[in-house]
């Protein structure tokens, strides 16, 4: 039996984390290991409710409290339902997005990153992803690939400012920066393949 892992895609819309969590699962998969692939909001069956209450509805359908403590409330049923019983079998799972969206999203207003880390430790025991890439895009690429696939229906959080979203790029930067051995930055631009590359060389460590 393979040992479990945990594998978190982040960064901000349009970055390709989809697209390239497919590709990173069939390539894994492909080195016989069994492959979970999931995402948040969602991944459950209570955190995918949770998800369309959260991602639906008028910009301010949540106080930013309030918004925190239900993508705190998805992850932990995420992690209890979905994310560890896979691990224990020796799975390995790959999540578009986790924690560091809520840190990056939900904790530079109202709320602090301590405040975020502290609901995390409530709702689902500091659980932490084995490694964590963050997808980036020069400047304005991942908007207009974003636009592209949205065009104006983007959902309650997409949808905000740039201003919203230039401060959610520099958060995971700053992770990148100050968890460099859990967190690490993957250029996303040039060919799929290229990038699903540059992904599976920065697991190469953990690989069986
Ligand atoms: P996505 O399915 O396009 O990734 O949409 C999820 C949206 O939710 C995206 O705008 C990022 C946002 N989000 C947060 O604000 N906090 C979180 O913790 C997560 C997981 C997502």
């Amino acid at each position: 039996m393979t040992q479990g892992r945990f594998i978190t895609l982040e960064g901000g819309e349009g970055a390709g984390k989809s697209t390239q969590l497919r590709a990173l699962a069939t390539a894994l998969r492909d080195k016989n290991i069994e492959v979970v692939e999931t995402r948040e909001p969602g991944g459950s069956e209570g955190a995918e409710a949770i998800r369309s209450l959260l991602l639906t509805g008028g910009a301010d359908r949540w106080s930013a409290r309030a918004e925190a403590l239900l993508f705190a409330a998805a992850r932990a049923d995420h992690v209890e339902k979905t994310i560890r019983p896979a691990m224990e079998r020796g799975a390995w799972v790959l999540s578009d997005r986790f924690l560091d969206s809520s840190r990056a999203y939900q904790g530079q207003g109202a709320l602090s990153d301590d405040d975020i880390l502290t609901l995390h430790r409530i709702g689902s025991q500091n659980f932490l992803p084995d490694r964590t890439f963050i997808l980036t895009l020069p400047e304005g690429e991942a908007e207009r690939r974003a636009h592209a696939r949205d065009g104006d229906a983007a959902d309650r959080i997409g949808g905000r400012s740039s201003d919203f979203h230039a401060q959610v790029a520099q958060a995971f930067n700053r992770f990148v920066d100050r968890e460099h051995e859990r967190v690490r930055r993957v250029d996303a631009s040039g060919e799929a393949d290229v990038v699903t590359g540059r992904l599976l060389a920065a697991l190469d460590d953990l690989l069986p």
